[in-house]
Order: C-alpha cells, then sequence, then structure tokens
C-alpha cells in the first residue's frame, strides 16, 4: 500500500496538457492543437462494438463457443479478442448469484412491470436467449452445489444504448435500476409468497416493488406459483444471505447507474455507505500509454486505487465471491485485451463546430487541464475531497477507519492502493452520459455546470455539490461552449 503518498498536489500553474497525444494550445486566436481526447489507433479485430443492430454487436451469434474455439487453437487476434467479448457478455467468473428460478418468474409473469430481459429496468434483454433474460446475467457457480442460479456478467452496467438508439459497448449503463431489480430480486420473493411478511422488512423497499406485491395480491395463483418454484430451493435457504432493512433501503434510493458493492446480501460489506456511478470502458490507457502520459498505474476506480486492469478484473472475480483459483491470469487476459480495445462512439449529432472550438481553448484557460491533462482528460493524480468539494464518504470506500488497510476481510491485489481520495475521471463520451460525479448525484452537464442549479442535497453519499470548477468564474456562454467542447467527443 502506497497509502496516501501522492495526494491532492496535482502541480498548481501548470495549465499544459502532460502526456502522450497532447500538444500544446496555441493561444492568441489561433486553433487549439491540443487534442486530449485522441487515443492510440487499436486492431479492435474487426469486431462490431457500436450498432444500432443488436445481433451485429453480439457478433451474429459466433461469441457462443468463442473462447473454447480459442483455447483449441484458434490463435489469431480475433479469435482471442472474440473470446474476450464472449466473456465481457457471458462470463460470470462463478460469483454470487441469484436462483436462476426468480429472474426467470419476475421476466415471464410481469411483462409490464418488469418486460422482457428486465427492459423496464434499464437492461437490454439477449435477444438470443429463450428465456428472455437480460444481456448481463448469465449462469453461475449452483447455489448449495445444486440450485442453478444467475450472477452478473460485465455487460449489466458496461452495456448500454446510446441516445440515438445505437448500442455500445463500454457504455455506462445509466438507466439501469440496479437497486430496484436486485431488490425485485431478492426482497420481492420474500414478501410475495403467502409466507412473506411486509412488516419486517424497510418501506421504501417495499414500496419500490408495490406494484409486482399488487400483482400477487390481485392474482394469489402467481404466488402460489412462486411458491411451487421456490420449493426445491428449500434445501439451499440457509444459504440466503441476510438482507437488513438499511441495506434494503439504499437499495431502494440508488439512482439507476449507481450502486454500492461492497453491502449486503453482497459477499463483502465495507461497513461505509458509498455510492459509484458505473463508468465508462472506453479508451482505457493501457500500460505503454500510461508509462508515455506519467500516471503512475492504470488509476482505476473512483478511487483511483486500482493499478492494473487485470488486477480489477481479479478483485471482480474474489471480491464478487468466485474463486481466483479458477482464473488463472492468462484465462483472464483475452476480456482484459477486449476491453482495450472499445472507443467511444461519435456523437452523431455534434455542438457547432465554432462553439466547441471556443470551449477547447476556455479548457486551457480555465485551468481545466490542471486536473483533466492525462489520457482521454483524466487526472495524473488523485485529489482529497477538501479540495474537489464534492461528496466525501467514497474516502472512506473498503476503509472507513482510514487506517490505510483495507477491512472486514476484503483483500486487494498487489500494487493496488486505498487512496482515500476521488480521480478525475476520462472525459470521453459525456455525451451519451446521464450521471455525472462519482457518485452520479448530478443528471446533466448543464447542472454540472450549474446552467441548472445543484448543491443541495447534503445526505451523506448522494451530495451533488464540488466541483465549483464548471460553475465559478465562467459566465453562461463559456459554460456552454465549454459544454458543447465535452459533447464533441
Ligand atoms: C453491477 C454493475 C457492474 C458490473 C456487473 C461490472 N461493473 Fe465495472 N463498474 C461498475 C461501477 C459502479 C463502477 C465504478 C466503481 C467505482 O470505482 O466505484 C465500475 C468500474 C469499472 C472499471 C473502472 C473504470 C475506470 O476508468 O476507473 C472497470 C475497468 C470495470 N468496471 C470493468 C468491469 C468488468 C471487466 C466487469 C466484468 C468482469 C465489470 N466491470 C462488471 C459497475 C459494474
Ligand atoms: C483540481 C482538479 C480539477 C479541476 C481544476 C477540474 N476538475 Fe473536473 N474533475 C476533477 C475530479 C477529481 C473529478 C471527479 C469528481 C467527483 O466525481 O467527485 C472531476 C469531474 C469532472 C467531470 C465529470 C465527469 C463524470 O464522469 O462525471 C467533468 C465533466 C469535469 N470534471 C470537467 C471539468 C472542467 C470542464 C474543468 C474546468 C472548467 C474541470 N473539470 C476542472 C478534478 C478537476
Amino acid at each position: 500500500m502506497m497509502g496516501a503518498a501522492g495526494l491532492g498536489a496535482c502541480s498548481a500553474g501548470s495549465a499544459e496538457p502532460a502526456g502522450a497525444g497532447a500538444g500544446e494550445s496555441s493561444g492568441a486566436g489561433g486553433k487549439v492543437s491540443f487534442d486530449i481526447f485522441r487515443a492510440p489507433a487499436v486492431d479492435d479485430g474487426g469486431l462490431v462494438n457500436i450498432s444500432g443492430d443488436l445481433l451485429a454487436v453480439l457478433e451474429g451469434g459466433e461469441l457462443a463457443g468463442a473462447c473454447e474455439r480459442y483455447w483449441k487453437g484458434a490463435k489469431d487476434r480475433r479469435s482471442r479478442l472474440l473470446c474476450g467479448k464472449s466473456m465481457f457478455f457471458y462470463e460470470s467468473f462463478g460469483t454470487a448469484g441469484v436462483p436462476a428460478v426468480i429472474p426467470k418468474f419476475l421476466v415471464e409473469n410481469f411483462p409490464e412491470e418488469i418486460g422482457p430481459g428486465f427492459s423496464k429496468l434499464g437492461m437490454i434483454a439477449d435477444p438470443t436467449s429463450k428465456a428472455k433474460l437480460p444481456l448481463g446475467m448469465v449462469p453461475t457457480t449452483p447455489l448449495g452445489g445444486t440450485v442453478e442460479a444467475l450472477a452478473f456478467s460485465c455487460a449489466s452496467c458496461h452495456f448500454g444504448r446510446l441516445p440515438d438508439g445505437r448500442y455500445a459497448v463500454g457504455a455506462p449503463n445509466h438507466a439501469y435500476q440496479y437497486g430496484k431489480h436486485n431488490l425485485a430480486m431478492a426482497l420481492f420473493p420474500m414478501l410475495a409468497t403467502p409466507l412473506g411478511n411486509a412488516k419486517d422488512q424497510d418501506p421504501e423497499a417495499v414500496a419500490a416493488i408495490q406494484p409486482l406485491l399488487d400483482r400477487v395480491k390481485a392474482e394469489p395463483a402467481l404466488g402460489q406459483k412462486l411458491l411451487m418454484a421456490l420449493l426445491p430451493l428449500a434445501g439451499a435457504s440457509g444459504q440466503v444471505p441476510p438482507f437488513p432493512k438499511e441495506a434494503q433501503r439504499h437499495y431502494a434510493r440508488w439512482k439507476s447507474g449507481t450502486m454500492d458493492f461492497f453491502i449486503e446480501p453482497l459477499p463483502f460489506n465495507d461497513r461505509v455507505h458509498t455510492v459509484s456511478k458505473i463508468s465508462a470502458l472506453w479508451a482505457i490507457p493501457d500500460p505503454e500509454e500510461q508509462t508515455a502520459a506519467g500516471m503512475r498505474h492504470a488509476m482505476l476506480g473512483w478511487t483511483g486505487g486500482t493499478s492494473s486492469l487485470l488486477n480489477f478484473v481479479k478483485e471482480f472475480v474474489s471480491l464478487g465471491g468466485g474463486k481466483l483459483a479458477d482464473w488463472p491470469e492468462e484465462r483472464i487476459l483475452p476480456l482484459v485485451e477486449y476491453i482495450y480495445t472499445l472507443r467511444s462512439p461519435d456523437n452523431l449529432s455534434p455542438p457547432p463546430a465554432d462553439q466547441a472550438e471556443r470551449g477547447a481553448a476556455l479548457f486551457a484557460e480555465k485551468g481545466c487541464l490542471r486536473c483533466h491533462g492525462g489520457p482521454r482528460g483524466s487526472g495524473l493524480d488523485v485529489y482529497t475531497y477538501d479540495e474537489i468539494g464534492t461528496d466525501r464518504e467514497m474516502g472512506r470506500w473498503s476503509d472507513p477507519e482510514l487506517s490505510g488497510e483495507p477491512c472486514c476481510n476484503i483483500t486487494f491485489e498487489p500494487g493496488d492502493e486505498i487512496t482515500h481520495g476521488i480521480k478525475s475521471p476520462r472525459l470521453n463520451g459525456l455525451w451519451a452520459f446521464s450521471r455525472f460525479l462519482h457518485n452520479g448525484s448530478v443528471d446533466s452537464l448543464e447542472s454540472l455546470f450549474c446552467l441548472v442549479p445543484r448543491g443541495s442535497i447534503s445526505e451523506p453519499a448522494y451530495g451533488d455539490g464540488g466541483h465549483w470548477y464548471t460553475c465559478d468564474g465562467l459566465d453562461d456562454e463559456q459554460k456552454r461552449d465549454l459544454i458543447a467542447f465535452l459533447r464533441s467527443h
């Protein structure tokens, strides 16, 4: 652990973009020549990662069996990336899951409330799934060794639909109502059978799934059907993890596209409630670019503490309840390499070029480059919440006592740090976002730039204040120019 080393000190006064590919601002009326958004060219194997045609994005059925074909000998780059892509959509890594009968029951019986593939909760139905499951819910280790279970793959959160209707791999699915989805799977079954009792549960959480409960009340046969579906699980019921009221309430309150992973009923609980917005996975700097840019490592996650993409995936496995021993590094690497090939989609209705050009100049003039001068506008440092002013609960993520070591049996891979701070994220593809700041507390760039008021929410973890660089010292026209600049990449 490097602890808090390097925190906060972004070298004041240096307005020059750092890192590979960044040039300099030519000032004096000339065209701005720096391009923080430029990403290195990459061989993506010809895969379709952005398209209006969902089946094309799923490679027309080629994802099925792609890893088997790769490991059996089809060792060209395209085959390797296809394997990585099939893992992105269809691999659970044996992480903790829910009994498959529950999501299947919900999808089958609640077309209005849940929709095929949980589409009413912002997921995307898998057109190849007979059971109408969503992309992102896939088979995992059976519960108690026998009960068929489903868990998340990367696609549940990191595959989304763009505002123009295209699908894009790596898009943060800010429409995904993760909290409600989980309440439907974990709380609803406890209440919907004739044995259920809403009095022992959090009222807000119950309200979030009330439309489902109302249906069961109106159609008692549904409750009976659910009971029959759940009966075979009785033997595994000792394995149902606790879901205390306080945790239930958080699930009910999270906005779509936001969540906490270290909380019940998930395998680890860090005893601090933090809210994380789903990140985009577009043009993550690879080790070569990290070094050229002067980054200390990959700086992944909102706290910037995860030192490599490989470590990030390993921790997804181990902290999600999977067995890392089953996942030697070489088996994970095709996924890692595939993620490096993802690029942000072009904005097909870009703002006027002259406005974006003025915004680019302002981005340098107004000091944004000081913290957003690295690859794709990311920062090279981790900052304190005192400096940035955004909600500070995340500062205690995985380490509520600020000891410098993870609490609660949480273990990170060698090289990763607990920073207690916040990184400045990459800024590519923001035109497709509907959540801003690390906790998703701000819903538009207009609001981030205070063209629409913000800063009134003070409830811990949900606070929507801070990062006033996008508000103070800028007039409305300058704000619109800066927004145009950001939305044009
Ligand atoms: C249930 C939702 C969900 C699933 C499933 C999920 N992620 Fe994420 N991902 C998130 C959220 C939320 C964040 C932001 C976490 C944070 O830093 O606090 C994130 C952040 C990341 C980041 C950091 C990006 C950056 O620039 O800092 C990477 C890399 C990533 N995820 C990769 C993956 C991969 C690979 C998978 C599949 C193995 C996966 N995620 C599965 C929700 C999810
Ligand atoms: C002192 C460092 C610093 C300066 C200066 C700064 N930023 Fe940031 N920026 C950050 C950090 C750190 C975050 C993440 C804050 C959080 O989510 O809590 C961030 C977040 C953002 C985001 C939100 C991204 C997302 O995914 O939600 C945008 C957009 C942004 N900055 C643009 C700008 C612009 C434009 C300027 C100049 C007017 C600027 N920043 C100045 C550090 C800085």
